[in-house]
C-alpha cells in the first residue's frame, strides 16, 4: 500500500493513527519519520486510540520507550538520542524492532541502521505550513 494524506489539524492526525490501527497485528514494526512539531507523536496518539489504549500516550523522548496496553501492546520508541543498535540492544530494546508481541512505532527510526528497512509500515510526514501536513504510509 501506498498512500498520501494530507491532515490539516492534530485532529485529523490522530484519525490518521486510529485508521493505521485497524490493520495492526502483533509482531509489526512501525517507523514515522518527519522533523521535529510534525506531528509524528500525535499520529502515535491515534494508534494507541484506535488500539482502544486509555492511558495518556506522552512522548517517549527522555525515557526511549514506553509501553501501553490495549487490543495490543504499543511499544512507543524514541530514537532521537540513540547512534547505534548496539546501543539499543545493550538495554534491550532491540527486542522490540520488531517486537515479538505487540506494535512498536518508531520516530526518529533513522537514527539506528536498519529500522526503517525492518519496518511494516513507512510513515513520512512533511510540514506543509503551521496547521498541514503531508503524511505519507508505505506498507
Ligand atoms: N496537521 C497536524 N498534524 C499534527 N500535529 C499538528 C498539526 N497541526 C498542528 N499540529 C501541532 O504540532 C505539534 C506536533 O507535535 P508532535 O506530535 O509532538 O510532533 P513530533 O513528535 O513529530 O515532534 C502538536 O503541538 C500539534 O498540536
Ligand atoms: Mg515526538
Amino acid at each position: 500500500m501506498d498512500k498520501t494524506i494530507i491532515a490539516r489539524s492534530a485532529v485529523e492526525m490522530e484519525e490518521i493513527g486510529i485508521d493505521l490501527a485497524v490493520n495492526l497485528s502483533d509482531g509489526m514494526l512501525i517507523s514515522l519519520v518527519g522533523p521535529l512539531g510534525s506531528g509524528k507523536t500525535t499520529l502515535v496518539k491515534g494508534i494507541a486510540k484506535g488500539l482502544l489504549i486509555t492511558q495518556v500516550v506522552i512522548s517517549p523522548s527522555y525515557l526511549l520507550f514506553r509501553s501501553y496496553q490495549g487490543r495490543l501492546t504499543l511499544h512507543h520508541l524514541d530514537a532521537y538520542r540513540v547512534s547505534s543498535l548496539h546501543e539499543l540492544a545493550e538495554v534491550g530494546l532491540d527486542l522490540l524492532l520488531p517486537p515479538e508481541t505487540g506494535v512498536s512505532a518508531v520516530e526518529w527510526p533513522t537514527r539506528v541502521e536498519g529500522i526503517v528497512e525492518a519496518s511494516d509500515i513507512l510513515v513520512r510526514i512533511d510540514l506543509l505550513d503551521d496547521l498541514a501536513r503531508r503524511v505519507s504510509i508505505t506498507s
